[in-house]
């Protein structure tokens, strides 16, 4: 039986387990998925044991996606764009090989599940930390019009900016100078939050006359109940409002796929998981 497991802190919450359990039944596969959480300085040891002793994949999540990406001795393009990693596998030689499944499984959820053409966009990105750095690996691929990027410290949005100029240019902007270009009329028709104000139950002041018709508004956090940014793009009466399960699972997806050279079906599981099935 084929081993995978996923690495965080705190990780006991993970929805991976059961994701890839309902993908190894679907695809029939023999393999067995679980959460383990370790200790800060931990990461490096556990992960060449899992592999040394047979092991075959780890997902990695919060707070060792940086860890991980300097483990890797090969890198994906995206991962590498990224400067994080969520899948680790090992090649024929044997050397540690790291990805990043983030930003395409947001790509696919929002063009695949949602039916959203990405193609000529203006994209209004809320934060510039870890989440839209694998969240922008994807979309920079993604012939969208416009990418603006929004952070409450506006030196992060720029150094990201810097980091992705050989791929896009992308635009940075204060909360003040969004709300200013709002007042002269600036429209959008995509907005990705991907700060982490939901945990403290907030989100950006952020003026609704931003969002063009037809806009979607998406979260990449998600939650039982509607995150404060999917509250207020209801409220704004956004075309859609997409919170990050779909992303969760399409992600996931893309590791198994990566992994096991299958492609699961994740319709299913997006709808089990929302309690819809
Ligand atoms: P993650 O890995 O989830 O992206 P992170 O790297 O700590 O976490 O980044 C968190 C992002 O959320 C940052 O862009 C942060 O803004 P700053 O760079 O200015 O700190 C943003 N963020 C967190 N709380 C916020 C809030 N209350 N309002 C606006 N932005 C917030």
């Amino acid at each position: 039986m084929s081993k995978y497991a996923v690495l965080g802190n705190p990780v006991s919450h993970s929805k991976s387990p059961l994701i890839h359990s309902v993908f190894a039944k679907q695809t029939n596969q023999e393999m067995s998925y679980t959460a383990i959480p370790l200790e800060e300085g931990d990461f490096d040891g556990f992960v060449k044991s899992f592999f040394a002793e047979g092991g075959a994949g780890l997902n990695v999540t919060v707070p060792f996606k940086e860890n991980a990406f300097a483990i890797a001795a090969s890198l994906s393009p995206r991962a590498q764009l990224a400067k994080a990693v969520n899948t680790l596998f090992l090649d024929d030689q044997g050397n540690i090989c790291g990805d990043n499944t983030d930003g395409i499984g947001l790509v696919t959820d929002i063009k695949q599940n949602n039916g959203i053409d990405l193609i000529g966009q203006r994209l209004l990105i809320l934060g510039a930390g870890g989440a839209i750095r694998g969240a922008l690996a994807a979309l920079v691929y993604e012939q969208v019009a416009t990418i603006t990027v929004v952070n409450r410290t506006l030196a992060k949005a720029e150094t990201l900016a810097d980091e992705f100029a050989s791929m896009t240019e992308i635009e940075t902007l204060s909360y003040e100078a969004l709300q200013d270009t709002a007042n002269h009329g600036r429209r959008f028709d995509i907005i990705i939050n991907g700060t982490s104000s939901s945990l403290q139950g907030e989100m950006p002041q952020l003026d609704g006359s931003l969002l063009d018709s037809g806009c979607c508004c998406y979260d990449l956090m998600y939650a039982a109940s509607d995150t404060p940014f999917v509250q207020w793009a209801k409220q704004q009466g956004a075309a859609l409002s997409i919170d990050g399960l779909g992303m969760l699972v399409e992600q996931a997806a893309e590791a198994f796929a990566l992994w096991r050279g299958v492609r699961p079906n994740t319709a299913p599981v997006i709808a089990e998981l929302r309690g819809q099935a």
